[in-house]
């Protein structure tokens, strides 16, 4: 039997190609879902509902995914239940933690974003202007040979540098940007500084920012949870930062499970039993894919009912 990791698209180099990997999950899906079922021990008749991701993501990709889920949602007359990838990053999060009402960060190669709950949505507390800090992080990796993904590597190098080189530490509000950041890095390798010390200084600037972020939004919400999810979860100095900031505000962290921290089927899965069971379900031939769809975008009905801190100022009074 495959293990689920054998499904994940692996770039042969370079990064991300959306063709490459349409084709990949196009080539997987069939052999993937007949796994899954088997594993489940259930039969497609005894499925209640087919959840779909719509995006956000690359408009390839999503097309594959969103053609079989329509097709199983016909030929099996399921009801076909729209789920948003960013929201079921943030709802594996708080199941694999048991967090009920965490602020959510959120860093993936295609995505950086602070979020949580306030008033039926996961609202935005800050996001990345240009590119993700994951796409960051990779394409330096590349760029200087490290291969994909990069982030452990350079990680694993930063704790071998000693000597912090300045670079461009941008924050503006609540947003951030990583271009700068990036192209200086670069730069700075080519001019002849040890590439454990350039490491060293891209991961506590980069994170530095992005932790300031997180920092003002658990003071202003505050929650008294943080959660780290995507595929940077992983990453053991990102989430010592942060288990420090969180200490900081009586408030307690724990990452996603790390191997629910990577894009994964599950977390679509179970997203979508969480809005199935709200009643939440979309038409077929309303089921377009939406590459741009951002998570503030999406009502949250099942937190909604439940959850008491409806507004942002009895969140802050607890
Ligand atoms: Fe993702």
């Amino acid at each position: 039997m495959l293990a689920s990791a054998d499904y994940t698209y692996q770039p042969k180099g370079g990064g991300i190609h959306p063709r490459e990997a349409a084709e990949h999950h196009s080539r997987v899906s069939g052999r993937s879902l007949a796994e899954a079922l088997r594993e489940a021990g259930v039969g497609i008749e005894d499925v209640d509902a087919v959840a779909v991701a719509l995006g956000p993501g690359m408009g390839p990709c999503l097309r594959i995914g969103a053609t079989l889920a329509r097709y199983l949602a016909v030929k099996y007359a399921k009801p076909l239940v729209p789920v948003n990838h960013a929201v079921a990053h943030v709802e594996i999060a708080r199941f694999t933690t048991g967090f009920e009402d965490p602020l959510v960060v959120y860093i993936a190669g295609g995505n950086t974003i602070i979020t949580t709950f306030v008033e039926g949505r996961y609202r935005v507390f800050g996001e990345t202007l240009d590119i993700p800090l994951g796409n960051c992080l990779d394409t330096f990796a590349r760029e200087v040979g490290l291969g994909f993904p990069g982030t452990p590597k350079v990680e694993e190098l930063a704790m071998r540098g000693s000597k912090l080189l300045e670079l461009p530490y941008v924050v503006k509000g609540q947003d951030l940007q990583f271009s700068g950041l990036l192209t200086k890095a670069l730069r700075l390798v080519k001019e002849g500084e040890r590439l454990e010390d350039v490491c060293y200084s891209l991961v506590e600037t980069a994170y530095s920012m992005l932790v300031e972020v997180a920092e003002r939004a658990l003071a202003l919400t505050g929650k008294r949870e943080v959660t780290l999810t995507g595929g940077v979860a992983r990453s053991r100095i990102l989430c010592g930062k942060l288990e420090k900031m969180a200490e900081l505000h009586g408030a307690v962290f724990k990452p996603v499970e790390p191997r629910y921290a990577g894009d994964n089927g599950a977390m679509i899965a179970y997203t979508g039993a969480l809005a199935y069971a709200s009643g939440v379900t979309i038409r077929v031939e309303e089921s377009r894919i939406r590459p741009m769809w951002r998570l503030d975008q999406v009502d949250v009905p099942w937190r909604a009912r439940s959850d008491p801190r409806k507004t942002l100022n009895s969140a802050a009074d607890v």
